[in-house]
């Protein structure tokens, strides 16, 4: 049984930590969708202030919902649209600290108010992004941003 440990120490620490607790839950398995409903649950239930945290695939034409923690959710994004959208067809980190300031957000939890998006790619390959929502305006630093980058290259490299 996997029991999550506490994260302590500075916030790269805990990062560490996290991806620690990643690598093991994904050690021996190559299923997307497991490996993302898993990861989905361990980042929501270790990082504080998140009210949706999961992934979207895309399907050759547009994003469309997978695993995730929080409430339901937009089905489809279009690579044109939102700031998950943004990141897809960018293939960067989208960092956004107050969404109401983003003109296309697509606003799947009225809650939202911080938003951090990071692309999932293979190579050239898109897979799709990682999706973090909070509650809190600028919740997410350079720092989130960094451990949430590894945490998602562990994701890509779990399925080859
Ligand atoms: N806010 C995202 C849509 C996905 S939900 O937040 C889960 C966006 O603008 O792309």
């Amino acid at each position: 049984m996997f029991a999550s440990q506490r994260l302590n120490g500075s916030k790269p620490e805990q990062y560490a930590q996290l991806a620690e607790q990643a690598r093991a839950l994904l050690d021996g398995e190559r299923d997307r969708i497991a490996n993302a409903a898993n990861l989905s649950a361990l980042v929501a239930h270790a990082l504080p202030d998140l009210n949706w945290a999961g992934f979207y695939f895309y399907d050759g034409r547009e994003l469309v919902v997978g695993p995730f923690q929080g409430l339901p959710a937009c089905v489809r994004i279009p690579l044109d649209r939102g700031v998950c959208g943004a990141a897809a067809r960018t293939r960067s980190t989208q960092r956004v600290d107050d969404v109401h300031a983003v003109p296309d957000h697509i606003a799947c939890d009225a809650a939202s108010r911080s938003e951090l998006v990071v692309p999932l790619v293979d190579g050239e390959r898109l897979i799709g992004v990682l999706d973090l929502d909070s509650p809190r305006p600028a919740r997410f630093d350079a720092d989130d941003q960094a451990g949430l980058e590894a945490i998602a290259r562990l994701y890509v490299d779990s399925l080859r």
